[in-house]
């Protein structure tokens, strides 16, 4: 892999060639992180610090309290990342070849925190500096530590996306379909604080699922076209089903609903590869933790497809995968002055 890419107010270009040691920051919504990653594939630190804690309280995440964490965490995640660095490979700061961060999309003010700190170290250093976007580090995370190459069809679902995406190589996406509502985490936190269960609630969701019967109720399929998703009806409908108990079935609730949404999903998924003629499929994005969405997806290796899903560290919000996208992707945001986004538009 051959790259070029430029340092910070310099416009002479660097060649990222030979072994190259990414440092990135993710700090886009509630969790501050920083990792290494050589070639995009091989982990050598990841540090993340989670805000869990503090937003509990208030049942989601408070912007402006996320921000002033993140300003706490991010010196002592990288300082942690850099003793990491030094313990498993022997690498000092001089030895990163670049410095990364997300742009984009989250929460603006969180965001600028780990924009600016890998900016500094940029400058610092003097190595390029590389600006990602979250969405594709979610994808990416799927390189690490496996040997993956485009083509391959990607479901992304996370607390505030849901798509499929045509992964046709490295640069090169298409969104297929997307939901025109609740993203799907953003779908099982609110089920979840509808049974009362605390922040971040998938999880949670998850686990009880497991112990309740998927066909105890049916509810509706979200009714859209192509390979766009709705979860809004399925949220009210279950919102109906609870104010109907007295006593409510919480375990079998759950498992009704985790049905509804992983079987949706697949639907869709299948039918995306077999229109594109694809063998590869990933999930990416923080539900591709859920137990349920990973077996179904895992089912289609039964009918010959290659299934890849992050281990569960690296499918949340991790910054391993921010440093392996500012490797493979070529669409970054390299500038200096590049602005962070709250969305894609
Ligand atoms: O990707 P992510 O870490 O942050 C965003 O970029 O949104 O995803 C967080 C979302 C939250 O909505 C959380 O409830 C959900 O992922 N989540 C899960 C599970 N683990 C995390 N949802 C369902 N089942 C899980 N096991
Ligand atoms: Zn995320």
């Amino acid at each position: 892999m051959k790259k070029l890419k430029y340092k910070l107010f310099s416009k002479e270009p660097v060649e990222l060639s030979g072994d190259c040691y990414i440092m990135a920051l993710e700090s886009s919504c509630d969790e501050t992180a920083c990792a290494i990653v050589k070639n995009g594939r091989e982990v050598i630190a990841n540090v993340v610090a989670s805000q869990i804690k503090t937003h509990e309280k208030f049942g989601g995440v408070i912007p402006e309290i996320a921000a002033r964490e993140h300003l706490d965490a991010v010196n002592v995640v990288i300082d942690e990342a850099f003793r990491e660095a030094k313990e498993n490979a022997n690498l000092n700061p001089e030895d990163i070849t670049a410095f990364s961060a997300t742009v984009g999309p989250g929460l603006v003010g969180c965001l600028l925190v780990g924009l600016n700190a890998a900016k500094t170290l940029a400058l610092t250093y003097d190595k390029p500096f590389i600006g990602v976007n979250h969405l594709n580090a979610h994808i990416c995370a799927n390189y690490i530590d496996t040997d993956l190459k485009p083509p391959f069809m990607a479901l992304l679902v996370s607390g505030g996306h849901t798509q499929i995406i045509d992964v046709k190589s490295y640069d090169e996406q298409t969104i297929l379909g997307e939901t025109i509502d609740d993203a799907v985490g953003e779908a099982y936190d609110k089920v979840a604080r509808l049974i009362g269960l605390p922040y971040p609630g998938g999880p949670k969701l998850d686990k009880l699922a497991q112990e309740g019967n998927p066909f105890a109720f049916k509810l509706p399929e979200g009714k859209v076209d192509g390979y766009n998703f709705s979860f809004s009806g399925l949220k009210t409908a279950v919102l109906r089903l609870v104010k109907s108990f007295d006593e409510v079935p919480v375990k079998d609730v759950c498992a009704s609903f985790q049905e509804t949404v992983s079987s949706t999903l697949l639907k869709k998924l299948k039918s995306a590869l077999e229109e594109k003629g694809y063998k590869q499929v990933v999930i990416a994005g923080g539900v591709a933790a859920n137990s349920e969405i990973r077996k179904k997806v895992f089912s289609l290796e039964n009918e010959g497809y290659k299934v890849f899903a992050p281990p569960m560290k690296y499918c949340t919000d991790n910054a391993s995968m921010v440093a392996s996208c500012a490797y493979f992707n070529t669409n970054t945001f390299d500038d200096v002055n590049v602005e962070v986004f709250s969305r894609v538009h």
